[in-house]
């Protein structure tokens, strides 16, 4: 049996992190403090990861730029030019890609993807490159990402297709005429056809108008 504390690496440049024995971790990656690095991953030099990150089994890091506290699950390659920015999930075995038409013996230029906060992705999901999946969206399991994905969006199937709205606490929302709710945390959201984003101030909670039945919402919106 192992754990974390039994292999502790300090770097001159970021701190302290940690790496199982049987990672390989070239000289030049970036590596901020706090984050764990599981058995057979690979760090590029060229990799610039956050703190309290989690690198699970076999992932890759190429020249990416990855945030704090992300989270990354076996089987992962995250190749030039990603961006993860703070929070994202990676489900296990999903996949990024960065050429979109490649051929054996043809070098391109990569096509940058973005995954902004707290975004999660499932597990066996493919992102095709040149999109950006808004923050907090949730992207199905096994789901073909081929456009943009709105922030708070849940996204599945291939092609992956909007399929409803996620509170930032990972519960579906609730949509009524003048808004939606998360059944679990209580947060509030406006939301239109194509855009969803947190409540700022609350006029009447939507939960009181739904209680109520009040003429606001009697025909809820149910796609
Ligand atoms: C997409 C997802 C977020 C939807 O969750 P949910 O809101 O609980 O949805 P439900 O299970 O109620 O399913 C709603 C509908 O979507 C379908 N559906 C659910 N997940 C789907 C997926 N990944 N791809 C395609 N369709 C999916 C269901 O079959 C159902 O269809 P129906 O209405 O025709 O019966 C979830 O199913 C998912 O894939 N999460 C990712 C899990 C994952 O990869 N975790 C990684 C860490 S282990
Ligand atoms: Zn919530």
């Amino acid at each position: 049996m192992w754990s974390p504390e039994s292999f502790v690496v300090t770097t001159e440049v970021a701190g302290v992190y940690f790496a199982h024995e049987t990672a390989i971790i070239e000289p030049g990656a970036r590596i901020g403090p706090g984050t764990r690095i599981w058995p057979w991953v690979h760090v590029a030099p060229t990799a610039e990861i956050g703190a309290n990150c989690s690198l699970g089994q076999n992932v890759y890091i190429g020249k990416a730029k990855i945030g704090n506290n992300v989270r990354i699950e076996n089987n992962v390659s995250v190749y030039e030019p990603v961006v993860l920015e703070d929070d994202v999930f990676c489900g296990p075995s999903m996949v990024f890609t960065n050429d979109l038409t490649p051929r054996s013996r043809i070098r391109r230029e990569y096509i940058p993807t973005l995954i902004k906060r707290g975004a999660s992705l499932g597990a066996n999901a493919v992102i095709v490159c040149g999109n950006t999946v808004g923050s907090y969206a949730m992207i199905g399991a096994g789901a073909v990402i081929t456009k943009d994905v709105g922030d708070y969006a849940i996204v599945a199937g291939n092609p992956g297709r909007w399929a409803g709205w996620i509170c930032q606490c990972g519960v579906r929302l609730k949509v009524a005429l003048q808004g939606a709710w998360c059944p679990a945390c209580k947060a509030e959201y406006d939301v239109s056809d194509t855009n969803c984003r947190p409540r700022r101030t609350s006029t009447m909670s939507l939960r009181w108008q739904v209680k109520h039945q009040c003429s606001h919402n009697r025909n809820q919106v149910t796609r």
